[in-house]
């Protein structure tokens, strides 16, 4: 059986970004389309979802496992073209956003994509594989202070100049060209310490370099909070400090929205344990204000929705059955 990337966070997501009949909404990162079928469910029967993701892979796994609906349109793209999709699809204002972002389950669990340092597989990293340089480019061409800098800021891997002054050692003789290769080469310069294998934060550093992550988010925060209606919102899900307070320092200098979540909302244990990836997702929602809400609010933070806390979330069961409990997708 097809083992599905897990939505985080799902039935949070379906309590703040409240999705109705009628409403239309996108979900940025579709992925296998776990959290678009629970827009799909909860915006029945007239609401639409727009499902976007590079993954060209991805999509097609998302359009076996839903079907074909008026209510659903796929676009292969990035989300950092919201407004140009949005656009296309003759759409000008939604009621809600979803971005979910970072990789899939699908991305780690097939080698060949070059995510996992544990299985051998070429090095790309990319998740269109269509585009862009590939891990094995950036690691075979970029200069030692480059590299030095994307292993230490992406990775935060404290021995970064050590790695990168590894990497070039190594190339000089032959370039790299598959994970395994690149992963060793990381375990000699660095020793096996510890439960986490040496190559972790570097993987993890050169998929966010690979795929310009935080430039796309970046770029897609103004856009999500223009496209919105009045009264809509978005929830941004990221797993990375970086991103985290991107999506936090954006949300907090954006006068014409309100944040509903002073911290963000974490996975419960339960979640955890059914489905470990998720321990370090960080859950952010915002509401759009009318021109009239703007500067009136005193506080940046919303006070009287406090229907559900991060606590009582935490206590809500989440719902795995029809997903399988085996996909960890740790490199
Ligand atoms: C964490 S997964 C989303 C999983 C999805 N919510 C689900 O329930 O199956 C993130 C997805 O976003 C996609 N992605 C990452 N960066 C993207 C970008 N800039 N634009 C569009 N899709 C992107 C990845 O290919 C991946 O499928």
């Amino acid at each position: 059986m097809e083992s599905f990337h897990i939505p985080v966070l799902k039935e949070e997501i379906r309590h703040w970004l409240q999705p109705h009949a009628g409403g239309v909404y996108v979900d940025g990162t579709l992925g296998h389309g776990g959290h678009t079928m629970m827009l799909l469910e909860a915006s029945a029967p007239t609401g639409r979802v727009i499902g976007i993701d590079r993954d060209a892979r991805n999509i097609a796994t998302a359009r076996e496992r839903i079907g074909e609906t008026d209510r659903l349109s796929f676009v292969q793209d990035d989300y950092r073209h919201l407004k140009r999709i949005l656009d296309a699809q003759g759409i000008e204002r939604v009621d809600g956003i979803l971005l979910d972002v970072g990789f899939s389950s699908a991305h780690v669990d097939d080698a060949a994509r070059g995510f996992s340092f544990q299985q051998e597989g070429p090095l790309d990293m990319r998740y269109d594989t269509d585009q862009g340089q590939t891990a094995a480019e950036v690691v075979n061409t970029w200069s030692e202070e480059q590299l030095t800098h994307v292993f230490l800021i992406y990775g935060e891997e404290d021995r970064a100049r050590e790695v990168a002054k590894a990497i070039l050692a190594r190339r000089r003789e032959r370039p790299f060209s598959t994970t395994v290769d690149l992963a060793e080469t990381i375990a000699v310069a660095l020793g096996r310490h510890g439960k986490i294998h040496p190559a972790t934060r570097v993987f993890q550093a050169l998929r966010i370099v690979v795929n310009d992550e935080l430039g796309a988010i970046e770029t897609v925060l103004p856009q999500a909070v223009d496209a919105l209606n009045v009264g809509g919102r978005l929830c941004v899900v990221s797993f990375h400090s970086l991103e985290d307070r991107l999506v936090k320092r954006f949300l907090k200098a954006r006068p014409d929205v309100q944040i509903l979540t002073k911290r963000p909302l974490t996975p419960s244990p339960l979640e955890i344990a059914g489905n470990p990836r998720s321990r370090s997702a960080k859950l952010r929602v915002a509401q759009k204000l009318g021109p009239d809400e703007i500067g009136k609010s005193k506080n940046k933070y919303n006070t009287h929705d406090r229907s559900l806390n991060n606590k009582a979330l935490n206590a809500l069961p989440t719902d795995h059955s029809n997903v399988p409990h085996s996909v960890e997708p740790h490199a």
